[in-house]
């Protein structure tokens, strides 16, 4: 039995996760307690609040597990810097000085940080990880796994067996073909963040028509059996790393999309980008298809696990469930970089002998609220402070009448979803609510959807196909047929749904309300940030929110706060 600590960082959105004695103690992401959005800087402030939640000291640990090889990567940076030499002479400093650095001896500063005997500090394989993430906390005993992201040490695709306490690796696709990089290129091309905007991207495709086939056809060429190759002179990721593609894209597009200009999609010009976002989406999803139906041909499995920053493609991920030939399918919540650090961690814990760890039966993974705490610092704020028995039914209520509610209660989430700890509540059937938190609250681009939660049992009648392996992680979409529902359902029909039980307790007891008093156990569920900022994590951070935003009230565990009585 051992107590293993798994860590991703230094390229983006690092994390810890802790195993002990094979059971997933606690899995945070660095963004949450350093404030930092997508922070990728060593989770020092993760890994000591997964240690200090299990009540361990660092010397305890048995191992610390990186989840990527530090030379391998080195080497991939030089080789493919030194490839479109001259071309890459800008990117050349800025690439070594990413990697040598601080990167290059990412083992030796964890030991040194850590308090850990250097001995203890390993690396594992990057696709490996993310396979590791996905598999060894999945309902399935034996499927295939695909990892499929931007780029790890050299893989950017991976296909492999899973089976038992095994990951066989069947076959890889190598950077700088990459599927992550193709979305990622064109996430730039249309004005938006990298690592960030390609959830901006997914919501646009939906306004549009997939009428650039041809011209993307020229970018990727995809075989059948899955296998892709780009045509690398219409990508700039080597020789400009703050664009992802070159002046060939211009040509064969037309002029990229000003960074940050409001969008007007009545106009011919925003119409044109949510059509290339559209086709950018279907060509993601076909390609992917392809792969996913190789590994079932390959494993003659009927179960699918995918991780990798592109297995957070919802839309892509619900094709693979209806068209892949599998029965089922499992995308664990921290499916991009972050997630690293939980098959780091599951992986050394396999390797020192523990037990395969049992499916996850939640993301609330991190740290938990204080509600006393919240109490005391409330009533300093001169907030009005109500501790309440039958709080569940209390949010439903002011729910129902309009009213937008946070949450903050249990354990925050692992994976860069709000499932129910740290969000934000509304009525679903409700388009001013949906108005109010766009405009007022979240700032964001109004072709972005929110999410509906629905009770599990119930989730059949109101989305068809839910719930299913996914849905509780809220990685995969579904149809939303009642048109009533209009504030949680996409331009296309479907809404991003998140099926409830009772390991999601509190959001649980407040859809039971919910269904009490209005028939229907759906609510709107956004995650519990400002915009551009990383979800909540402590009830510090909540009331700093309240202050700052027009929401009506705050719930910490059981206690209701708002800014005046009432
Ligand atoms: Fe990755």
């Amino acid at each position: 039995m051992s107590a293993v600590l798994g860590i991703s960082g230094t390229y983006h959105d690092a994390a810890a996760a802790l195993v002990v004695d094979g059971h997933v103690v606690a899995a945070i992401q660095e963004e949450r307690l350093s404030r930092h959005k997508n922070d990728p800087r060593l989770p020092f402030h993760a890994a000591e609040a997964c240690l200090a939640y299990a009540g361990l000291a660092a010397a305890a640990l048995d191992r610390v597990v990186f989840y990527e090889q530090p030379f391998d990567k080195l080497e991939r940076v030089l080789v493919s810097t030194l490839e479109v030499f001259p071309r890459s002479l800008r990117q050349f400093p800025r690439a070594m000085a990413s990697q040598l650095g601080d990167k290059l001896w990412v083992m030796d500063q964890l030991a040194e940080r850590l308090g850990v005997d250097r001995a203890k500090v390993t690396a594992v394989e990057h696709h490996r990880a993310h396979a590791a993430s996905a598999l060894f906390v999945s309902p399935y005993e034996r499927a295939a796994v695909l990892t499929v992201d931007g780029v790890g040490e050299s893989v950017s695709t991976g296909l492999w067996r899973g089976d038992g306490r095994e990951l066989t690796p069947l076959g890889r696709i190598e950077y700088p073909h990459s599927l992550g990089l193709l979305y990622a290129g064109l996430t730039a091309y249309l004005g938006f963040e990298v690592n960030e905007g390609e959830y901006k991207v997914m919501g646009l495709a939906a306004y549009g028509e997939p009428r650039f086939r041809d011209e993307l056809a020229k970018l990727i060429r995809v075989e059948p059996d899955g296998w892709f190759e780009l045509d690398l002179s219409y990508f700039g990721k080597l020789a400009n790393a703050d664009l992802g593609f070159g002046p060939k894209l211009e040509g064969l597009l037309g002029p990229r999309r000003p960074p940050y200009a409001p969008w007007d999609l009545s106009t011919e010009r925003d119409q044109r980008y949510a059509d290339i976002a559209a086709t950018l989406q279907l060509v993601t999803e076909d390609t992917l298809l392809a792969l996913a139906r190789e590994a079932q041909r390959r494993t003659g499995f009927d179960a699918l696990c995918l991780a990798g920053g592109v297995a957070l493609n919802a839309v892509a991920n619900a094709r693979l469930a209806k068209e892949a030939g599998f029965r089922r399918v499992f995308v664990q919540p921290a499916a991009g970089d972050a997630g690293g650090a939980l098959g780091a961690a599951i992986l050394g814990a396999l390797e020192l002998g523990d037990p395969r760890p049992g499916p996850l039966a939640t993301a609330a993974l991190g740290l938990p609220a204080d509600a006393s705490a919240a109490m005391a610092l409330a009533s300093e704020l001169g907030f009005s402070v109500k501790r309440s028995d039958d709080i569940h039914t209390v949010i439903a209520e002011r729910i129902t009448r309009g009213e937008i509610i946070a949450l903050c209660t249990g354990r925050f989430e692992w994976g860069p979803r709000a499932l129910g700890q740290r969000s934000i509540l509304a009525d679903p059937r409700d388009p001013d609510s949906r108005e109010r938190l766009n405009r007022a609250i979240k700032r964001r681009e109004p072709f972005r959807p929110f999410a509906p939660a629905v009770l599990a049992d119930a989730a059949a009648r109101y989305f068809p196909g839910a719930p299913d392996d996914m849905t509780p992680f809220m990685t995969t979409v579904c149809p939303c047929p009642d048109q009533a529902f209009a504030a949680v359902r996409h331009v296309d029909g479907t809404a991003r749904v998140q099926t409830v039980t009772t390991a999601t307790p509190a959001l649980y007891a407040i859809l039971e309300a919910m269904r009490a008093q209005s028939g229907h156990p759906v609510v709107l569920n956004t995650s519990f940030n400002g915009a551009g900022e990383p979800i909540i994590a402590s009830e510090v951070d909540a009331l700093a929110f309240l202050l700052s935003h027009p929401i009506d009230g705050l719930v910490v565990d059981d206690v209701l706060i708002t800014k005046r009585p009432g």
